[in-house]
Parts: C-alpha cells; structure tokens; sequence
C-alpha cells in the first residue's frame, strides 16, 4: 500500500511579524514560488502522490486556491484544519482518518530540503516499511532543535527538544518517515512543559521500541530555515543561486508530476500556458522541448 504525505502548514510564524499577521508563512515567496511548494515537492520525490495538507482554519481557502485538489499534478490533495497550533505530533493525529491505516511521511512546511542524492534518500526511507525513519542535519546552533545523541557507533541513543547543552551538532529536520503506528503513538503522548505534542516525544517513542532509523544527510545536502527574516533572504538567496547557475528549478511541483510521468506533455503545456508571463511559466513551457532529465 502506499505511503501517503502530510505537510504541516499551520502555526503563527510569530518570529516574522508582521510579515505573517494577515498571512500564513507557507505561502510567502522563497525566490520565485510559494514556500510550500518546496516540501510538497519533497514528497512528490519520494513517490507520494496522496497527500493532506494541514492549516490554520482561517487560511485554509488561500492554500486550496493555491494547490487545488492536486488533479493538475496527478495527485490527490485533501486539507484539514488545526484549530491551534498545539505541537507538530498532532499532525498525526488529525491525519489519522485521512492515513486510514497507512504508513506516512509528514514534512513540516516550511522547511526546504535540497541537494545530490536526496530523492535516493527518500525512495530508501520510503521503502522501510517498519519503524520511523528521520533525518540529522549538522548546524551551527543545535540548541534551537530537537538534537540526537549518538553512541560510540553512531547510533542514535537519544532526542532532546532545544537543549541548554546540546550533545551533539545533529538537529532533526522537518520530515519523518512513520508506519502505520503513528497516530496510536502520537493520540498516547502527553503535552510538554509548553503545552504542545512534542514530534521529539513521539520519535523518542519510536526509539524506545528499538524502531527509530536516523539517516545523516550530508554537508553536501541543504536543509534550509525559513523561519525569520534573514533566514527566509538567505534561503531566496540560495535557490536563485542554484536556479540561475544550471538553469533548472528547485522544487516545482509541475516538473517532478511531469518527470514522473504522472502528467503527460499535454497536461504540462496546459498547466504552462496561463503563467507564461513569468519565468515559471516560460520555464515549465520549455521542459517538454528539453525533454525528461530524471
Ligand atoms: P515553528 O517554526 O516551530 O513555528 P511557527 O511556524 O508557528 O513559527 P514561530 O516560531 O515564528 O511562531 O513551526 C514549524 C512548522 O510547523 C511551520 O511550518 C509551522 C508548523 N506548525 C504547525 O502547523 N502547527 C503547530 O502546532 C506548530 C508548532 C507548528
């Protein structure tokens, strides 16, 4: 059966006020396409094609204007609301309907991931059917992540959520490969000191069973922050920087439906033609003539 995706784009994205007062953060440009088309991308990497997409109640509609109902892409896509931003383990837990029983990737939306290798990464983890599979990133200020703790061997021992002391450089990223256990384990969790459910605690449960697979992306993968001011410049920054130097776009949904053949040239000429007024448009028109680079 497959895996289906959930993308987490709720919260307050209080650390860009006001930027996000009258607008969710997901939908706020990184260069030249809305911020959740990076995650939502990831996903398509991996090969998930059903996906649910979490909001705040009140931006729901701005997201379904945005990303339809994923048909254009060969894809389904459904939404659900968090009434109140109460921790991203509570993903799985609004998500348990849409999961019915499925296995699942959940991403945060927010966070972009980019760099060689990655859609083999994904394809591995995708196929680990057992246990949770998450991602360690090496950054400069761990303290603001959940971090891992590793032994002798480089097995992770141990996660704590925005340690004083960190025990390592490894921060969790944003996306988490679960089985059909999940919700069970994410609805059993008790909030934390802030009042949240904890997707350290959740993963943290996972490890208690001998069933949590942590994968290191290298120093050659990006994992990018969005979450302030400066962090969302940078991470312009660096798509245009990669955009413009080989002439191929990161993270657009259309391209990986079209590699992926589940949308035909036709299907990708039509989503094409009505943005050809911007580079996105001219490029996406362009890609069929180019043909398919895997
Ligand atoms: P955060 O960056 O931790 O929170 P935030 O986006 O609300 O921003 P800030 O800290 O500036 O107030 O969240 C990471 C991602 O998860 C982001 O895409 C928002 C989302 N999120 C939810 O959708 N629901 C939640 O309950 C939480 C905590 C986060």
């Amino acid at each position: 059966m497959a895996r289906k995706g959930i993308i987490l784009a709720g919260g307050t994205g209080s650390r860009l006020w006001p930027v996000t007062q009258a607008i969710s953060k997901q939908l706020l440009p990184v260069y030249d396409k809305p911020m959740i088309y990076y995650p939502l991308s990831v996903l398509m990497l991996a090969g998930i094609r059903e996906v649910l997409v979490i909001n705040t109640p009140h931006e729901q509609a701005l997201f379904q204007r945005l990303l339809g109902d994923g048909s254009q892409w060969g894809m389904e896509l459904q939404y659900a609301a968090q009434p109140e931003p109460k921790g991203l383990a509570q993903a799985l837990t609004i998500g348990r309907t849409f999961l019915d029983g499925q296995s699942s990737c959940l991403v945060l939306g927010d966070n972009i991931f980019h760099g060689h290798g990655l859609t083999a990464t994904l394809r591995t983890a995708d196929q680990r059917r057992q246990g949770a599979t998450i991602f360690g990133y090496h950054v400069r200020d761990p303290q603001r992540y959940g971090v891992a703790e590793f032994d002798g061997d480089g097995r992770v021992v141990g996660i704590e959520e925005k340690p004083a002391r960190p025990r390592s450089h490894h921060a969790v990223t944003g996306l988490y490969f679960y089985d059909d256990t999940a919700p069970d384990r994410a609805a059993a969790l008790k909030p934390s000191a802030r009042g949240e459910l904890e997707i350290t605690d959740l993963n943290l449960s996972y490890l208690a069973d001998g069933a949590l697979h942590m994968e290191l992306l290298g120093r050659g993968a990006a994992w990018l922050d969005t979450g302030t001011p400066s962090a969302l410049l940078q991470a312009a920054a660096f798509i245009e920087t990669i955009e413009q130097r080989q002439g191929l776009r990161v993270g657009s949904p259309e391209e990986i439906a079209w590699e992926s053949g589940w949308i035909d040239d036709a299907q990708l000429l039509a989503l094409a033609e009505p943005l050809r007024a911007s580079g996105y448009g001219e490029y996406l028109a362009g890609l069929v003539e180019r043909g398919r680079i895997g």
